[in-house]
């Protein structure tokens, strides 16, 4: 039977959706060194793969019955598309269907920050809940800010229109200029200067690639308002993580809201013991209903190119 490797445990029952295939997976959360992925892949025709797995050249080359992989995420920064493109290999993604959850997840942290959610459960928690003061833990509103969205593409116009219902002014910059009919309604396309001196929030929705990374450095925490609240849902190196927590330290931001890392599964300590960060554990896209789907989608990618013979719309590398 026609291999199929799966590299970690799915949210689904993987052997009863592939089942005309020779089901090779982990069942666990466990990551495999990249030594195993090497040697289970070599005789595979599918990879059902994780977005913090690195598919390189040498996996790709290594690996000649190799057909289609499909990302359980929508970045696929992990993989070299180029090296794919030249094996022949197809590479999927789960677009789409993670876009709401992984929009909630930026504007729960954006309203987590602002209103300092995490340092009030802590409070709380540790027992110091001093009395009632007019005072205590005052945060900022949303409401009537501006919000400065980088990298608008679904994700971004996910979370611009949950900020409408905040009567929040949006902003937006992206690589390229979008077309008038491509704009949302209550948004401006502003210059990258811009969007850093006006916003009070900014949220990152933007891929990993070479333009993205590290764009928000030292130079750009000092062009922000001092006011303001930045929160990552995109790539981690797209911020200098060393960078934003002096900008954090030293008041020159107000406080951030992050989901990504730059070098995950690693988190900066110093990061970790600043009360002005909220911090999550990359969750973006995990609700139940949407990892599930994404299980999905990345099942249905495999039978469309294995059985047949179609690339499907998730496509990455046409
Ligand atoms: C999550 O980060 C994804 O790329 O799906
Ligand atoms: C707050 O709890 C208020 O009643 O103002």
């Amino acid at each position: 039977m026609r291999k199929v490797v799966v590299t970690r445990r799915l949210p689904i029952d993987i052997n009863e959706a592939l089942s005309d295939f020779d089901v090779d997976a982990n069942y666990t959360n466990e990551p495999i060194s990249n030594t195993r992925l090497k040697h289970l892949t070599n005789d595979a025709e599918g990879i059902i793969c994780m977005l913090d797995e690195k598919i390189d050249k040498n996996i790709l080359e290594s690996s000649p019955k190799l057909k289609v992989i499909a990302n359980y995420g929508v970045g696929v920064n992990n993989i070299d598309l180029v090296a794919a493109k030249a094996c022949g290999v197809t590479i999927c993604n789960t677009p789409d269907i993670l876009t709401r959850s992984t929009a909630e997840l930026g504007f729960a942290l954006m309203m987590a920050a602002a209103r300092r959610l995490s340092e009030g459960d802590r409070l709380t928690r540790l027992n110091i809940f001093p009395a009632w003061s007019s005072t205590l833990l005052s945060g900022t509103d949303l409401y009537g800010k501006t919000l400065g969205i980088f990298g608008m593409g679904e994700i971004g116009k996910a979370v611009a229109k949950m900020a409408i219902g905040f009567n929040m002014n949006i902003i937006f910059h992206n690589r390229r200029v979008p077309d008038a009919k491509n704009l949302l309604p209550n948004s401006n396309y502003v210059s990258f200067e811009e969007l850093l001196s006006e916003s009070d929030f900014i949220v990152i929705t933007a891929p990993l690639t070479p333009e993205t990374k590290h764009k928000f450095t030292a130079k750009e925490f000092i062009a922000m308002k001092k006011s303001s609240i930045l929160v990552n849902i995109g790539r981690g190196p797209i911020i200098n993580e060393a960078d934003l927590v002096n900008a954090l330290k030293t008041g020159v931001i107000a406080g951030a809201g992050l989901d990504v890392y730059e070098d995950e599964p690693i988190v900066n300590s110093e990061l970790k013991t600043l009360e002005n960060t909220i911090l999550t554990p990359h969750i973006g896209s995990s609700t139940i209903e949407t990892r599930k789907g994404m299980a999905k989608m990345c099942v249905d990618s495999v039978i469309s190119v294995l059985k047949n013979n179609t690339k499907p719309h998730n496509t990455v590398n046409i």
